[in-house]
């Protein structure tokens, strides 16, 4: 069809015809916040270059998540902020860990709400590396049984989902076993199946402590420029037993999220990272753009790209704006 026969500004011509012919929706339901736990009580620390995120003690993370709920987000991602690191990230799997006594508490006072939480060993371990260090290398099959356990202690204190983040091969087939032999074959994994090694990374390891103090995880992250890589990653993840897939971060990788659908028939789930929510915050506090109207431009664009879910920073922000219609 060509012009002057077709003429696409007839179906914009106002609100209601752009309503009706909206190819993507976004909804409360596609949001899961992510949410800092922090030892102690009383505990708000703010992340300065996350404005609105706070390192969180039990009680606070009770009422954050009560307050997401009552928003109508379905999940959380809870990351853990231990107060002792170790070579062997103890804390990870710890009965008593922050993760597992902060599943805990939200188990008991607040319903309703999906806690997923996040696997890895780089919060807790002190050279903060994803897995076990063996001279000067990060260590992939000796790590695996550390996530198992760290996945099943989650899981055995009231965790919903797994998300394991560690990048290590085999991990999710490691994961799933555990959890089945264990009784807890309906424990879901949310593998961040193609996660890249990322400077968008940045805000969140200062929210979270992790930086790995030498080198870098560029043994185990993916390359940026790498698309196939994605597909394998994310066919090995489905073979081993994932529930949801996971690409990270979202923005700068919206092909890989676009492909990933394609390849796939598991619900997609795209991680809108820390750096990706700094730097809208920042331009919005400079007055050099509407942050509100980036983030939902952002948000419908990582839905458009094919992600069933986006865990987000904004969700909170989201939420409300959604509901304002
Ligand atoms: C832990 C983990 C990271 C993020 C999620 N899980 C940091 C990293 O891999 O260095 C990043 C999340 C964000 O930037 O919002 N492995």
């Amino acid at each position: 069809m060509l012009f002057p026969d077709y003429r696409p500004r007839r179906l914009r011509q106002n609100e209601n015809f752009r309503r009706m012919i909206r190819e993507t929706r976004l909804s409360v339901d596609d949001l899961i916040l992510p949410l800092f736990a922090a030892e102690g009580k009383g505990v708000k620390n703010a992340i300065p270059s996350m404005p609105g995120h706070y390192q969180l003690s039990a009680d606070h993370i009770v009422k954050e998540v009560k307050v997401a709920r009552d928003l109508g987000i379905p999940a959380v991602m809870l990351f853990g902020i231990p107060n002792k690191k170790d070579a062997m990230g103890t804390g990870a799997y710890a009965k008593n860990g922050i993760v597992q006594k902060t599943v805990k508490r939200i188990k008991d006072k607040v319903s309703d709400v999906v806690i997923i939480t996040d696997v890895c060993l780089c919060e807790y371990t002190d050279h903060g590396h994803c897995g076990m260090v063996q001279g000067g290398i990060i260590a992939n099959d000796a790590t695996l049984e550390l996530l198992a356990r760290t996945a099943l202690s989650h899981a055995q204190a009231g965790a919903d989902m797994v998300a394991p983040s560690d990048m290590m091969d085999g991990r999710v087939a490691e994961i799933r076993e555990t959890l089945d032999e264990n009784g807890f074959e309906n424990t879901p994994i949310m593998s961040y199946a193609a996660k890249y090694c990322s400077a968008f990374y940045y805000p969140f390891r200062q929210a979270a402590e992790s930086a790995p103090q030498f080198g870098d995880r560029r043994t185990y992250q993916m390359d940026p420029p790498n698309s196939l890589e994605a597909i394998r990653e994310v066919s090995m993840d489905v073979e081993e037993g994932a529930d949801i897939i996971m690409v990270k971060p979202a923005l700068p990788y919206l092909d890989i999220i676009c492909r990933v659908r394609e390849e796939v028939d598991l619900p997609v789930a795209a991680y809108n990272v820390s750096g990706e929510f700094a730097m809208i915050k920042a331009a919005d506090k400079l007055g050099w753009l509407d942050g509100k109207k980036v983030m939902m431009e952002c948000l419908m664009g990582i839905r458009r790209a094919g992600a069933d879910m986006i865990l987000t920073y904004f969700a909170k922000e989201a939420a409300k704006e959604l509901s304002n219609g």
